[in-house]
């Protein structure tokens, strides 16, 4: 598998946007030897090996994850031949370098950027080409079309902040519990979830300080899907709940094992090969299952309607490293 260390290129320029707009009213956008160009159902990439073309709307699911997530824990595969991989200071961004047909044929090309100016450059295009009505974290019975020549823009969309949790949600000083009032209302495909709160008794001394939360009646009014808010973190484990529907915008490749808990009804995964995209497995998962995706797969899930999943990410600062070097296997256990 290709690895950080193969070649060092790190492009510093910033991005320039070419303009003002093409005859669809689009910006594009150039950073390194890449340049990006959408126009009604499109979004173009060309780079010193070719160029590749993906339905815009799967395109700016990807580009809003990419951005909201900062890159993310290793591989962020827009699909099977174009993605990111995060070194965390620079990232890596590629045309068929993680798949074995395009390696084969020699027609794979990455660089390295700053991670900075890729990330301007990545949310410049997103500002630019998400239309008025169309929020790519929405699930897409529940947006507008992201299609067509530039109409608008969604700012409110585009710049959605995903909810970090500093004490335990609800408590003072913590995100507020999500209220209909305040805009948070309970999804269509969750109105049979109990909306009651648990009681919570503080021993005297520990008032404020103790609390509890009901997480489903939290997800339930969640507006945003495939985009995990951090609930609770102890050291370096992180429980990230979130609600799914439809598809997971992106092929992650994890550069970590990464735990799944299946929260509520079903999601059905595609593992691939994490070099080459070759298939490996296909995981159903109901309520109540329990997955550890390996750290030298990439996954992407499909949920058929509305989910609540929970992500346990371990944060143990420099895991990549021993997981790519071969110290730690790819799996939790060994059976
Ligand atoms: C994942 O890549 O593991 C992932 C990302 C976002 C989600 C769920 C899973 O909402
Ligand atoms: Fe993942």
């Amino acid at each position: 598998m290709a690895t950080a260390q193969d070649e060092v290129m790190v492009t510093r320029g910033p991005h320039v946007a070419h303009g003002p707009d093409n005859r669809y009213g689009y910006r594009s956008f150039e950073i390194g030897g890449f340049r990006f160009e959408r126009d009604e159902y499109f979004a173009h990439i060309t780079c010193p090996k070719g160029s590749y073309v993906m339905s815009v709307d799967a395109f700016l699911r990807a580009l809003m994850r990419d951005v909201a997530w900062g890159f993310f824990y290793g591989w962020v595969n827009f699909d099977e031949v174009f993605g990111t991989c995060n070194h965390y200071g620079s990232v890596e961004m590629y045309v068929g370098t993680y798949n074995g047909a395009y390696r084969k044929a020699g027609t794979d090309y990455r660089e390295y950027f700053l991670s900075q100016p890729l990330f301007a450059c990545f949310k410049a295009m997103l500002d630019d080409w998400v239309n008025e009505g169309y929020d790519p974290f929405a699930a897409p019975l529940e947006t507008g079309s992201p299609y067509g020549s530039k109409h608008g823009s969604n700012p409110g969309a585009v710049n959605f902040q995903r909810e970090v949790a500093t004490r335990i949600v609800g408590l003072p000083g913590d995100a507020p519990l999500r209220t209909d009032a305040g805009g948070r209302r309970i999804n269509r495909a969750f109105t049979d979830v109990a909306q009651d709160e648990p009681q919570v008794h503080a021993e005297p001394g520990f008032e404020g300080r103790l609390g509890g939360f009901n997480l489903f009646r939290y997800l339930s009014r969640s507006p945003v899907t495939w985009n995990p808010s951090i609930c609770a973190v102890i050291r370096n484990s992180a429980y990230c709940p979130t609600t799914e529907e439809f598809i997971l915008p992106v092929e992650h490749g994890n550069d970590r094992v990464e735990w799944f808990v299946q929260l509520s009804d079903e999601i059905e995964w595609t593992v691939k090969d994490k070099a080459t995209a070759e298939p490996r497995a296909r995981v159903i998962m109901k309520a109540g299952d329990v997955a550890a995706m390996p750290a030298d797969i990439r996954h992407q899930g499909y949920s058929p309607r509305r989910s609540m999943l929970l992500v346990w990410e371990n944060m143990t600062p420099g895991l990549e490293k021993r997981y790519a070097s071969g110290e730690l296997p790819p799996y939790p256990v060994e059976f």
